[in-house]
């Protein structure tokens, strides 16, 4: 007479493990962590100008960030030793996090920020609407001028890859560079 009490026991267990996701993001896990990051990136995930904003930062572009630092194919002496202690479900919980976060202003000069905005029409197909982003194409808007003048500049000489940017970064001058900065970090 224990068949049917097996039965029940393994089509109970059975909807159990089938309700659970398979891939289970722990936002919550991801704010635990980001102990380890705040402390450069902002508690607010705000950054500085040495530092990038990760709020509201697109959660695909995170993770694919955070893999590119473990696997040296991006390189910076700081970020590639914390990513290559980050298993592959905090870094899928850390972006999460910081993509959930309010979006920040950095600002920008002005001046600058008015003579790019013509230029600028043609990032908005890739970054999206407003630099907001989208999926594996980074939020531009609100991210600090300093960085991403120092990003388009890497792109620009070839020391952080991506063939996309690689080709845009380098048919802009250093000029356009600053002002594209100043435009996207005061949207
Ligand atoms: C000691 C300072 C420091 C700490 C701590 C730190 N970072 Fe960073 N992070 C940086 C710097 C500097 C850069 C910019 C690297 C560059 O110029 O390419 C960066 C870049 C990044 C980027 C790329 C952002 C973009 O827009 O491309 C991500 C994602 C990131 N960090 C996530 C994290 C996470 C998640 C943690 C915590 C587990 C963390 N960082 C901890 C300094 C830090
Ligand atoms: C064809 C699509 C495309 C267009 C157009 C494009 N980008 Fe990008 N951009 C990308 C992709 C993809 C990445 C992420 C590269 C990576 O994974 O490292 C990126 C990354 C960046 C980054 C690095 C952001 C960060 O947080 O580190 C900056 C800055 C940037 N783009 C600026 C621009 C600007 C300014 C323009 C317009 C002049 C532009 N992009 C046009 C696809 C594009």
């Amino acid at each position: 007479m224990n068949t049917p009490k097996k039965s029940i026991i393994v089509s109970l267990l059975l909807s159990f493990f089938l309700a659970m996701p398979v891939l289970a993001v722990d936002k919550a896990a991801g704010e635990q962590k980001s102990a380890n990051c705040t402390g450069c990136h902002g508690t607010k995930g705000e950054g500085n100008t040495q530092f990038p904003s990760l709020a509201a930062q697109q959660a695909t572009y995170i993770v694919i960030q955070l893999k590119a630092f473990k696997a040296a194919s991006r390189t910076n002496p700081i970020m590639q030793p914390i990513a290559a202690d980050l298993s592959d479900a905090d870094m899928d919980n850390l972006a999460a996090y910081f993509s959930s976060l309010p979006a920040v202003k950095a600002g920008g000069d002005a001046t600058l920020a008015k003579a790019a905005q013509t230029k600028a029409v043609m990032c908005m197909g890739c970054h999206g609407e407003n630099g907001v982003g989208n999926g594996q194409f980074p939020r531009l808007a609100g991210q600090h001028p300093d960085y991403l003048v120092k990003q388009l500049t890497s792109f620009k000489e070839g020391s952080r890859k991506n063939s996309y940017m690689q080709a845009i970064a380098g048919s802009i001058s250093e000029e356009d560079i600053k002002a594209l900065a100043a435009y996207f970090g005061s949207l």
